[in-house]
């Protein structure tokens, strides 16, 4: 087993859950950001962290020169399985069209015909982007598929890609648009129809490659009761609830969440005080099951809110609360939400420096919310901090302080990255 020390480290956010400062819950105790540090890593994970001058002897030594370590990003929410672009969309938005569900359907032809080779290629690529720009945690969707047979595809796509160690979470979206052929015009099945097949079989072929069940509960896609007998029956067949809420207005969907005990709640960005209310409620939620009844057996922890501020600014959307959300006592995330309607980056260190610069967040509160926010909303504990055992994930910055990510923005601040304890390519290769 070898052991790596990596020094010249001036600034060591381990973000470590056992120093967690209760009076501090959105950021980070002066503890979990050491000055002048280094940090070991053995059989990839986190050996050992302290004061550089206290470091142990290694078998290699890497100096990053004076330079700020995070862990690297957990990126909670994306969309990777898809081919083809909407860049004509985007135009049209930036030109005063608003942002409608129904152009996933044109994101579900072109991905539809594609092969299981293109696309895993596509998937790849987008993943080196990620990993490229700091994410080591990558949580991806189906949803683009929208047959039993595409979803099928996507599921089966990502369950191998977790195999390999490309990516860490896989989540089931068939309810994300009721496809044009469930229209219920001229004698075709309609939209109950539709949710009878996600929910039914479409569910059966696709839960044993996946973790997670998500819906978007909105207007034009699904209503909160469609959308909880989605949840319910995902939750029946042991899969994890998501919820897509709350983007387009007030659809339910945070309401849903929150009262099924969805992991997540991702968008939110229309809310009103009672939306706050309910996710902050959940937030003193224990992990141990049954404390209410009616509680679905999946149920434990807060409800999430994922912010998704690429996706914000891509659809000139109101920026979700993500600052009131804080000040309530709501868990909060912030992901990337990479897919090609909405949001096409998936640029961590973007959102959150958009968080901070636009949203309100503190430098402290932003890093949190990227790294232990998104695994807390993926409910992992191995990843987004670099406590002693946590997975070795880090992110170098071009930077001696993390502050240079929002004070310089849009720099490429990435140095360099390590996933699993192994150093990752600097840039995406052809
Ligand atoms: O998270 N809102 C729903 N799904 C994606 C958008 C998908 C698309 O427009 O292709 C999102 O923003």
């Amino acid at each position: 087993m070898t052991s790596t020390l990596i020094s010249g480290i001036s600034e060591l956010w381990t973000l470590d859950p056992a120093l967690d400062d209760p009076a501090r819950p959105g950021g980070a105790a002066d503890e979990q950001v050491r000055r002048d540090a280094a940090l070991v890593i053995e059989d990839g994970r986190i050996a050992w962290t302290g004061p550089a001058a206290e470091a142990p002897a290694a078998d290699e030594t890497v100096d990053v020169g004076g330079r700020a370590v995070l862990p690297g990003w957990v990126d909670s929410h994306s969309h990777l399985v898809f081919d083809g672009d909407r860049a004509a969309e985007f135009e049209a938005r930036m030109a005063g069209r608003s942002y409608s569900a129904g152009g996933i359907g044109v994101t579900t032809d072109a991905t539809r015909s594609a092969s299981d080779e293109h696309l895993c290629e596509l998937v790849l690529g987008r993943i080196a982007e990620a990993v490229a720009g700091g994410t080591t945690t990558l949580e991806t969707k189906t949803g683009y598929g929208l047959t039993v047979e595409h979803e099928l595809q996507a599921a089966q796509l990502l369950s191998a890609l977790i195999a390999d160690g490309e990516l860490d979470e896989a989540t089931f979206l068939g309810a994300h648009l009721v496809p044009r052929e469930y229209d219920g015009q001229d004698g075709r099945p309609g939209a109950d129809d539709y949710v009878d097949l996600v929910s039914g079989e479409m569910l059966a072929a696709v839960a044993p490659h996946v973790r997670w069940i998500d819906v978007f509960c909105e207007g034009g896609a699904f209503d909160p009761e469609q959308s909880e007998r989605v949840l319910r029956a995902g939750a029946a067949a042991g899969l994890g609830l998501r919820v897509h809420g709350n983007q387009l207005g007030r659809s339910g969907g945070v309401a849903l969440a929150a009262e099924l005990g969805a992991a997540s709640v991702d968008h939110v960005n229309h809310l009103d005080a009672s939306d706050v209310e309910a996710l902050a409620a959940t937030a003193s939620r224990d992990t141990a099951p049954g404390d209410r009844p009616g509680r679905l057996a999946v149920d434990a922890g807060p409800t999430v809110a994922t912010v998704l501020p690429a996706c914000d600014l891509s659809t000139r959307a109101p920026l979700a609360p993500a600052r009131d959300l804080l000040d309530a006592g709501a868990a909060v995330a912030i992901a990337s939400n990479c897919n090609p309607g909405t949001s096409f980056t998936s640029a961590m260190s973007f959102c959150v420096t958009t968080a901070v610069l636009q949203m309100h967040l503190s430098l402290a509160e932003a890093i949190r919310a990227a790294t232990r926010g998104g695994a807390l909303a993926l409910r992992r504990t191995d990843v987004g901090h670099l406590g002693i055992g946590a997975r070795a994930d880090l992110h170098v910055l071009d930077a001696p302080a993390a502050i240079h990510l929002a004070y310089r923005p849009g720099m490429p601040l990435t140095h360099r990255v390590w996933r699993r304890g192994v150093e990752q390519p600097p840039t995406v290769s052809d």
